[in-house]
């Protein structure tokens, strides 16, 4: 079967049994059934990044638990791990780390305090699948982690997701679950198959930022298959048919995308190392490598002084740069409160969210993109 193909080529790249791999129809899913798995229920407290995608914290409201968020390193931008402690409390049951823009958080100490605390561990790798921490890949450590291969992951099926659980016992639930997930609808397919064939022939330089407008203006209206549906951004409300299988188009298609998952790797090292090496000699803030071994660097974090502006000015001149996160749960921008978020208690990621952008690490040729941030210099900003 494709789905057992396709589990096997993903258990090489994280060195693991292929029978530990579960398969969505996107991360989110993963994570949801992770959660379940570890028996979440309501007013159960999960430690998460103040930044972060909305999707997470909605995993866990779906199940009637509470996110509680811990601010982030400007380092990493993942959680601060001084301050996880302080939010744990009777209530918590879980501490999800996270690889954001496939930077590895502090996963050995995060461990050793979920140990002290007895709680379970999540690491989010949905940007960081296929770069190492500690010389193992990235979601070997925690009990379990999850991977996302939505557009501009480390590959893609367009939309899709998988788990991979390191604890037995949770093994056994998560295979208890598989019988609940919702088979993807020959419409379903048929709109996957639709955009991925778009994506291929239509999407180049100078169509990008138009056709990204209209991607998140029709899912934003549930008009086409988008990597969210327009209700899990403006509610709390787990949406119809969530709990979704993988369609054997996303794993024959990631079985052909896993293989040029080395040489992307290796580009994106090459492109984020000539951006270091830039912003360093410029005096600008910039991702210190020695943080953590082997970063995958799906994107290159860059702090600006007007994001906006920078943000229109890079799309004039065709570069992709990217705005994630905007929010410390992007997308959101407004209701905070639905999703329990009070930015003024997480001050590094309500700054950070408001002057960061991302430059493309997949390029074959970078000169563009750092001619533009050498002609932008002054709006990129010196320190934190
Ligand atoms: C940090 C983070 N976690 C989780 C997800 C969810 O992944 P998916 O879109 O496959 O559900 C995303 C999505 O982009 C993300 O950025």
């Amino acid at each position: 079967m494709i789905e057992s193909k396709y589990k096997k080529a993903i258990g090489l790249i994280l060195k693991c049994n292929p029978d530990n791999i579960f398969l969505y129809w996107k991360g989110r899913v993963a994570l949801y059934a992770i959660l379940k798995a570890m028996g979440i229920k309501k007013d159960d407290e999960i430690i998460l990044p103040a930044f972060t995608c909305v999707v997470v914290p909605n995993a866990i409201i779906y199940l009637s638990a509470k996110p509680v968020y811990v601010d982030i390193s400007p380092d990493t931008f993942n959680m601060e791990v001084n301050r996880i402690e302080e939010a744990i409390t009777s209530k918590t049951k879980v501490i999800i780390c996270q690889n954001t823009f496939g930077l590895s958080s502090n996963v050995e100490e995060i461990i050793r305090i979920a140990k002290k605390h007895n709680l379970f561990t999540i690491e989010d790798c949905t940007h960081g699948f296929g770069g190492t921490y500690n010389g193992k890949p990235n979601g070997s450590y925690c009990d379990a982690a999850f991977y996302s291969t939505q557009w501009n992951k480390p590959f893609s099926t367009g939309i899709g997701g998988f788990s991979l659980i390191n604890k037995s016992e949770l093994i056994v639930k998560v295979k208890q679950l598989e019988q609940e997930k919702i088979q993807p609808s020959f419409l379903e397919q048929l709109a996957l198959v639709s955009l991925l064939i778009f994506n291929r022939y239509f999407i180049n330089k100078f169509t990008y930022w138009s056709l990204v407008r209209l991607y998140r203006f029709l899912s934003k209206r549930n008009l086409i298959i988008g990597s969210n549906q327009g209700d899990e951004l403006s509610d709390i409300k787990m949406p119809q048919k969530y709990f979704k299988n993988i369609s054997s188009i996303q794993a024959r298609m990631g079985i052909r995308e896993l293989k040029k998952l080395a040489s992307f790797k290796k580009l994106r090292g090459k492109n984020a190392s000539a951006y270091t090496q830039f912003l360093k000699e410029n005096h600008k803030v910039y991702v210190n490598n020695n943080l953590f071994d082997n970063h995958l660097f799906l994107k290159y974090p860059v702090l600006v002084t007007n994001r906006d502006l920078f943000l229109k000015l890079a799309e004039k001149e065709n570069i992709s740069i990217g705005d994630w996160f905007l929010s410390p749960i992007h997308p959101i921008k407004e209701k905070f409160e639905l999703w329990k978020l009070n930015r003024d208690h997480f001050p590094v990621a309500k700054i950070i969210s408001t002057k960061i952008v991302n430059l493309p690490t997949d390029i074959d040729d970078n000169r563009k993109v750092l001619d533009f941030i050498k002609t932008h210099i002054d709006m990129i900003e010196s320190d934190f």
